[in-house]
């Protein structure tokens, strides 16, 4: 059957491999609304070439020259968070990819799951910032929340295989990013341009960076707390730095469930679009034989404290998982500017955490409260430079 999609972040890594896997099987998907930030050239090939009816873009300025550029064009030109809601609740939908970076998505993310919107999740900070409150809502409207994110698209796969009631646990892979193999010492030293060198995978800068720190494992902690509804002393984290399993699940019986694949999130996103069906020759075949080697390490959380300083937010609780995820987002802005560096990320985080005392999340609005306390405070401390004097 055909699926109607829309896509928050359109012209983003995961946005863009959306419409990749859209164009391989057009019999299959439909684009009916896309929204993006303000890549108005790209967003305009988009629309020529798949034809929504609605489309989103930040700020007005951004709407007034994409109006201009498809004059005579069918179609829909809004702008701001009205205008994401608009294309992430779109009556004509029947999946919403929620694909923007950071919290920016929750908002729109949580008007299509109201809009009873099956919702293919790549957004790992909307279930960080609002698990709880988030998965209270899909089970409330009844609605589908399929991961994205390629280690949580994993775990879904393996825990076909058993019952949730014989979960051991959960085991995330990670690749280790770019300094697996950096001693301490020279953490400090590294630059923007070697931490968004990813071994494995091309995606987003943010991502990319958050690959380099661990953070991306412990964001990912935190979206499989809530996904899949465990405690996090059933969620470890194990260095796979080939990146062919994806993640596994252990059951009590000691039999471990594994998915593999090519690193290409063709597959996770076109598992999530067409589930419970799976589309002949979506990502490129595996080769064992070549692959050969497959390797396991436990992390270092010395050399990597975000990751910690995660399993620590997931234990704190209420809004501490937002404060953790903004002062993390503040912290690898400034890092991409180069303001920053490297081992500040975690001393941000670390130092906005520890000002922060977590109360709960009842509503969009208390978490929406968290993130911006945590992006005030982290701003702060990396202007009076806090966090340099304390190394
Ligand atoms: N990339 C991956 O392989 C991967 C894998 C798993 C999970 N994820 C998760 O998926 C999400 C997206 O990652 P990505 O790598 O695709 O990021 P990305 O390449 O940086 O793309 C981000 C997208 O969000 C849009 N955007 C950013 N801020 C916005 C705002 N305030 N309002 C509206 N749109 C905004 C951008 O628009 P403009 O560019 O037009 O400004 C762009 O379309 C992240 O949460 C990431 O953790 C990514």
């Amino acid at each position: 059957m055909m699926k109607r999609i829309s896509i928050l972040g359109s012209t983003g890594s995961i946005g863009q491999s959306t419409l990749s896997v859209v164009e391989k099987y057009p019999h299959r998907f439909k684009i009916v609304a896309l929204a993006a930030g303000n890549n108005v050239m790209l967003l305009e090939q988009q629309v020529r070439q798949f034809k929504p009816t609605v489309v989103s873009v930040s700020s007005e300025d951004s709407a007034e020259i994409l109006k201009k550029r498809l004059q005579g064009f069918r179609v829909r030109v809004l702008s701001g968070i009205e205008g994401m809601i608009q294309v992430a609740a779109t009556d004509d939908a029947d999946v919403t990819v929620s694909a923007i970076v950071g919290t920016a998505g929750l908002v729109p993310t949580m008007a299509a799951i109201r809009a009873g919107k099956r919702i293919a999740l790549a957004n790992k900070e909307v279930l960080v910032t609002a698990g709880e409150l988030v998965m209270h809502e899909c089970r409330s409207k009844k609605i589908s929340l399929l991961p994205v994110d390629s280690e949580h698209s994993a775990i879904f796969q393996c825990l076909l295989a058993g019952e949730n009631r014989d979960i051991k646990q959960l085991i995330l892979t990670a690749s280790g990013g770019p300094f697996r193999c950096l001693a301490k010492e020279d953490l400090a030293g590294v630059t923007m341009a070697q931490a968004l060198k990813h071994p494995n995978w091309s995606m987003g800068k943010k991502i990319t960076v958050d690959s380099a720190t661990l953070m991306n494992k412990g964001l990912e902690v935190i979206e499989a707390r809530w996904l899949f509804g465990l405690p996090p002393e059933k969620i470890k984290v194990l260095v796979h730095p080939q990146s062919i399993i994806h993640s596994m699940v252990e059951y009590r019986d000691g039999a471990v469930v594994a998915q593999l694949g090519m690193p290409d999130m063709r597959g996770p996103i076109a598992y999530a679009l067409s589930y419970p069906d799976r589309l002949e020759g979506v990502s490129p075949e595996l080769d064992l034989a070549r692959v050969g080697t497959l390797t396991f390490e436990e992390p270092d959380v010395d050399r990597f404290p975000c990751l910690v300083y995660a399993f620590d937010a997931l234990k704190a609780g209420g809004t501490m998982p937002a404060v953790l995820s903004a002062a993390n987002e503040v912290a690898v802005r400034h890092f991409l500017d180069e303001k920053i560096g490297y081992v500040d990320i975690a001393r941000v985080v670390k130092s906005t955490m520890d000002a922060h005392q977590p109360s709960a999340i009842r509503t969009v609005e208390d978490a929406l409260k968290a993130d911006l306390w945590a992006r005030k405070k982290a701003e702060n401390l990396i202007e009076t430079g806090i966090t340099r004097q304390s190394m």
